[in-house]
């Protein structure tokens, strides 16, 4: 597997991002790399190619989607593949069998948790975008797994009402919470019903490309993501940390 190219591409795409910082919910071009943690596919230093020369075990199916989402314009959204690889480890160590991915975007989180899933075990996959869940579906087949993937194209509160409607509150054992930032603490409340006792919640970009340090008031993405770290921290219904993997995740367990 190559990291070498992963970064060429990046690069060349985090170039063509800075000049269209319109969507409000991927991960703002860094102003000052003291300030933030930065994904290993944007720009990572040599330490992180160290850490990803002796971490990374992908799947080879995973390694193409990589790949293949570097393509893309917007694969600054992408998940850091070392991430990804540790939530999916931790979704086996909890021997998690129903899962959540709120915000799939082309599917790499999708997949690396599905692989980890027993047979029986589902990912219900929320996002709002064909386009780009559609570049996924292929190698989610590949990997022999579509079959635990349970993909909804509607925004994702309506699923998570879908699911609570369906009787399925606390039914499932991980989720992960990677789309609109608005939204934040509504997936967060959603999904802590959700969540069986001793499931985990991990929610992604709480640090927001160092943006949380001092939050201007019109920026409401950054608002709603300092809010919630703040609620999360003195949340007596789940115990907590805030890994400074990525762009900054917290993993909540539900007590
Ligand atoms: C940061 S990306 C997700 C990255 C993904 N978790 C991965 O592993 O690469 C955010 C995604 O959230 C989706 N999204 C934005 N608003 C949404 C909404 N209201 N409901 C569901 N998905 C939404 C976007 O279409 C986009 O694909
Ligand atoms: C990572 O691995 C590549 C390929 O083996 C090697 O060329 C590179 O020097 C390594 N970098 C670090 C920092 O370990
Ligand atoms: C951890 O993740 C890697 C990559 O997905 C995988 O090779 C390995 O088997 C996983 N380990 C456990 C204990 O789940
Ligand atoms: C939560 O944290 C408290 C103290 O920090 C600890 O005693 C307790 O065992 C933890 N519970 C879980 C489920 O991790």
């Amino acid at each position: 597997m190559s990291f070498r190219n992963v970064s060429k591409e990046a690069v060349v795409g985090s170039i063509a991002l800075g000049a269209v910082f319109v969507a409000g919910f991927f991960i703002g071009k860094k102003k000052s790399s003291t300030m933030s943690i930065v994904k290993s596919h944007c720009g990572g230093s040599t330490l992180m190619k160290y850490v990803l020369n002796h971490s990374m075990r992908e799947h080879p199916v995973l390694t193409k989607l990589r790949l293949r989402t570097m393509e893309d314009s917007w694969n600054i959204m992408m998940v850091a593949c070392e991430q990804s690889q540790f939530m999916a480890n931790l979704t086996k160590l909890i021997q998690a069998k129903k899962a959540l991915e709120i915000g799939v975007y082309t599917g790499y989180n999708t997949l690396n948790i599905a692989l980890s899933l027993p047979d029986d075990g589902v990912v219900v996959a929320c996002d709002i975008s064909e386009e780009y869940t559609n570049i996924g579906k292929s190698y989610w087949k590949e990997a022999g797994v579509e079959q635990k993937i349970d993909l909804r194209i509607q925004p994702a509160v309506k699923t998570l009402d879908d699911l609570l409607a369906a009787d399925q509150a606390g039914t499932f054992d991980f989720v992960f919470i990677d789309a609109d930032k608005v939204n934040y603490d509504t997936y967060f409340e959603k999904s802590l019903q959700l969540l069986r006792k001793g499931g985990i919640i991990a929610i992604d970009n709480v640090l927001w490309g160092g943006k949380v340090l001092n939050p201007s008031p019109d920026d409401a993405d950054t608002v709603a993501i300092d809010k919630l770290n703040k609620k999360l921290h003195r949340d007596t219904r789940i115990n907590l940390s805030m890994l400074t993997v990525g762009d900054g995740l917290t993993l909540a367990i539900k007590l």
